[in-house]
């Protein structure tokens, strides 16, 4: 079984809109066990006056999180991110430690509004990338611009944002036209990860084992390891090793 990666998803506890106790987590994380994951980025939201759990808050759930799985899936990666909603402010809240990057590293997972403007992306992608930080487009298919631009998601890939896409929108859980473009999008190589965004056992579920047989079948087991292991593995993982050499 490929070691798959999961890099976006709600399922630390106690933080966000995700499960509520530890118990719930682990029940979760054993079903992205089960589906082949062996690596989950758990990525809780901060969104100005909705989600702001303090992040050593964050960081003290890890923790506990963390010791839990060791003794119960021992070979489950865990590492905690943060799914940044962006401002004209992100630089700062990053640089001062409100919000976590991607266990650590340079690479910063951000949210932008729906119907946020291509000039505005384009733009504030500029701004984090300038301070030194590596963005990674969280669930870019949500955003319109992107939707009826394909050419914007190739102008941030040459530029050096990364694209992830959830992977309910790529097995059609968000209707046909979602998923016809993140296909195109797979086609025309223009995306990076793939992260399930679960929030619980309800709803917004762990679905990447799905979400790997449907992109074996359209677009091949070594795509398929490309996206959802090598990628990570070259950019962030790498980036992790890095800083321990
Ligand atoms: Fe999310």
């Amino acid at each position: 079984m490929p070691e798959f990666f999961d890099m976006h998803c709600h399922l630390l506890f106690g933080v966000d809109d995700g499960p509520k106790q530890l118990e719930e987590t682990l029940t979760l994380l054993r079903q992205e066990y089960d589906a082949g994951v062996r690596t989950v980025y758990l990525t809780p939201h901060y969104r100005k006056n909705m989600f702001e759990c303090p992040a050593d808050t964050v960081q003290a759930n890890f923790d506990a999180l963390r010791d839990r799985v060791k003794q119960e899936l021992p070979d489950l990666k865990l590492r905690l991110g943060c799914e940044i909603h962006v401002y004209m402010d992100t630089v700062e809240e990053i640089k001062n430690g409100r919000c976590h990057t991607m266990a650590g590293t340079e690479f910063v997972l951000l949210e932008f509004p729906e119907a946020a403007e291509k000039k505005y992306i384009l733009e504030r992608c500029h701004a984090v990338m300038n301070k030194g930080y590596a963005p990674i487009m969280a669930h870019a298919e949500r955003c319109g611009a992107i939707r009826k631009d394909t050419e914007l998601l190739r102008r941030l890939v040459d530029m050096g944002v990364y694209i992830q896409m959830s992977a309910g929108s790529i097995i059609g859980e968000e209707g046909f036209f979602w998923k016809q473009f993140c296909k195109k999008a797979m086609q025309q190589d223009l995306l990076h990860f793939v992260g399930s965004d679960a929030h619980g056992l309800k709803e917004r579920k762990v679905n990447i084992g799905k979400c790997a047989a449907y992109i074996e079948k359209i677009m091949g087991a070594d795509y398929r390891d490309q996206i959802m292991r090598v990628n990570p593995m070259e950019t962030v993982e790498r980036s992790i090793a890095n800083r321990y050499e």
